[in-house]
Order: structure tokens, then sequence, then C-alpha cells
């Protein structure tokens, strides 16, 4: 297997091409990487599956270039559906729709009756779908279990071997938001949010929506996994985490660090106000959250961060818990999910 090829904007065509011969190539969107690959050809699909190492019942986001894209694959556009495709798309926004019997294979949707769509906000993951007629899987483009890339370098760790035929570099460094989108279940009128995401609650109720905030245990008590990736152990680096929680002065941060620098080599994710505040000596390697208060900047770095961190010397990583606002909601969700212990 020959390793992946790094495509720019300037190969781009290529990319496309790889893809229409059932190829995986992972692209940048403005919140993580997703693995992509033609969603009507099974064979791609299956691909994605083996690469990623992901569980078959975990179903695929489907990406698509315009809105009217997704008319040949779903029985009905609700007004509620409408409305929100109007307002959050281009966006990370997925959101779920009943599926035309039989348009997509039934690997696509976990064999679900429903498939969700999502128009990302990227330029260069626009250009790419422009590339074929055909929309695209895109799972986030992480071996299942790991934090999700928000960088080509990340994507390009996660599959040295070529598992996958390439990646297409962003823009820019980072992708812009650094979680994953919020997915959504319009039904009766309401707006259920099955995994959250950079799109809020409270920016969803702003717009008029009634919302219902499903957790995975409203999931499981309903009978249902409504969403089956919320159920899987996710975003996790090798070492284990243990999340400060907020609130913590530094006095408290001090004392955590010497009381574990006893007997782990600790790497520490936090913002810049604590990081100048801890004894260089207790610490082996440190990645920066950005600025205190800067929460977008903070959920942008918080997967680089961990991936970072994993690569050092460290034994085990400390990161910085926030307050639970809604604004904080989706970096708290994901830094819990990957963490093993709270202090
Ligand atoms: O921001 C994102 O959403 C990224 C970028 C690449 O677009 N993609 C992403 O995909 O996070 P993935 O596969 O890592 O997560 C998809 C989530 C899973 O939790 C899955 O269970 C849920 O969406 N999902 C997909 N189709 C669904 C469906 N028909 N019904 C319910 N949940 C679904
Ligand atoms: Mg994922």
């Amino acid at each position: 297997m020959n390793k992946p090829i790094v495509f720019t904007k300037e190969s781009i065509k290529q990319a496309g091409e790889a893809l229409s011969k059932g190829g995986l190539v992972a692209f940048p969107t403005e919140t993580v990487y997703g693995l992509g690959a033609d969603a009507t050809n099974p064979q791609a699909i299956k691909k994605v599956f083996e690469a990623k190492g992901r569980p078959s019942d975990n179903p695929l986001i489907v990406h698509i270039k315009d809105p009217k894209d997704i008319e040949p694959y779903v029985n009905e556009v609700t007004s509620l559906h409408h409305q929100l495709m109007n307002q959050f798309w281009p966006g990370p926004l997925t959101i779920i729709f009943e599926m035309k019997n039989g348009a997509f294979d039934p690997i696509v949707t976990g064999g679900k009756s429903t498939v969700a769509f999502r128009m990302p906000d990227n330029e260069v993951a626009l250009a790419l779908l422009n590339e074929n007629s055909f929309p695209l899987v895109g799972p986030s483009a992480n071996k299942s279990g790991k934090p999700s890339p928000t960088s080509y370098e990340h994507v390009l760790n996660d599959y040295p071997k070529g598992e996958i035929d390439g990646v297409l570099k962003n823009s820019e460094p980072l992708t812009k938001i650094g979680i994953e989108s919020t997915v959504v279940y319009p039904k009766k009128g309401q707006v259920f949010i099955l995994r959250p995401g950079n799109i809020t609650a409270q920016q969803l109720e702003d717009k008029g929506f009634t919302v219902t905030e499903m957790t995975p245990d409203d999931q499981l008590e309903s009978g249902q996994i409504l969403s089956p990736g919320v159920k899987y152990t996710h975003y996790s680096p090798e070492q284990p985490v243990y999340l400060i929680a907020y609130p913590k002065t530094i006095k408290e941060w001090r004392k955590v660090i010497t009381q574990l620098s006893k007997d782990e080599k600790i790497g520490v994710l936090a913002d810049e106000s604590i990081l100048k505040e801890l004894d260089t000596n207790q610490i082996v390697s440190t990645y920066s959250l950005g600025q205190k208060g800067d929460i977008k900047e903070h959920t942008r770095r918080l997967f680089s961060g961990l991936r970072a961190l994993e690569q050092t010397k460290a034994t085990i990583i400390v990161a910085q818990g926030l307050k639970e606002t809604q604004e904080n909601h989706g970096f708290m969700n994901r830094l819990t999910k990957a963490s093993n212990f709270v202090l």
C-alpha cells in the first residue's frame, strides 16, 4: 500500500477522480476533517468502515454542495426541515430526514430508514463536492475512538500505511471550529438534538425553534438509540485524561499538579493564564488553549491539543474543564467523553 497522497486546491481534480473511482479522500470542513467517499457506492463505503474500524450500526453523514441535492434521496421535506436548512446551511448543523425507500444502501444509514445530511461551510469541501455529481459520506476522518482530526497531519497520522487514498489540505492549518456538527432530528414540530456540537440549543431557540436535547441516557430510555454514535467511546488519546473541573484557583491547580507529578509525567492542556502559573519542572509538555475566555479558540484547539500531547512523553494528560454554559457545551461534551477521571 502507498502512503496517502496530499492533495491541494491545485490538485483537487485528482482528488475528485480518486473519489469517482471508489477511493477514499479525507477532506476539510469547517468543523473537522471528514473521510470522503462516494455515498452512492457501497463498495467505497465498506472501505470507509474498514479504514476507520467503525461499528457497522453507526450511520454516516452525507455531505452535499447545495440543499437541492437532497431531493432524490428524501421522502418529505417538512417546513421544519426547510426552516433549519434556510437558517443554518451551509454550516455545522446535520439534519436527519426520512429517506426515500432504498435511496442509499443500508451500509450508509446503519440500516435506518432515516438519513443525515449536511452542507459544509468550507470552500475546499464545497469545491471537492463540485468535482462530481454524487454526494460524499464524511464521518470524522479519525480512526474510531480517537479525537477527530482538525489538520491534514492528524489524518496522515491515523492512516500512515495508505488505508486511504489521500487527504485534501485545508486553506488554514486547523479547521475553523474544531469539534463536530450538531446533529438534529426535526420531528412533530420540535427539534431534537441527538449530538451537541457547535450550534447550541440557544442558537436554535433564538431562531424560534422548540428544542429538546436528548442525552445518550434519554435516547436509551426512549427504547432506541436514535444516534448510534453517542454510545461509543470517543475522542480518546492513548494516555488517561484527567479533567480538572471548573472552577479551580491557581493554588488548587498547583496542588493537583504537584500531587500527580509524584507518579506521572504530566502533559497539560489549558489556557495561557493557567499555563504561565504552573511549575514547569513538574510538567513534561503543554498545549495552549489560547487566551483565557476565548472559547472559540479553546474549542478549535481541543482535539489538536489532545493529539499533540499524546505524541509527547506524558503518561497522563491533565485538561482544563470550563464552566457549563451554552457556549461551552460542545467543548465540555467532547472533553468529558475523552476523560477517564474528573478532579
Ligand atoms: O462535523 C461533522 O459532523 C463531521 C464533519 C466531517 O462533517 N462529521 C462527523 O461524522 O462528525 P461522524 O460519522 O463522526 O458522526 C456522525 C454522527 C454519529 O453520531 C451518527 O450516529 C449520527 O451522526 N448519525 C448519522 N446518521 C444518522 C441517522 N440517520 N440517524 C441518527 N444519527 C445519525
Ligand atoms: Mg466521529
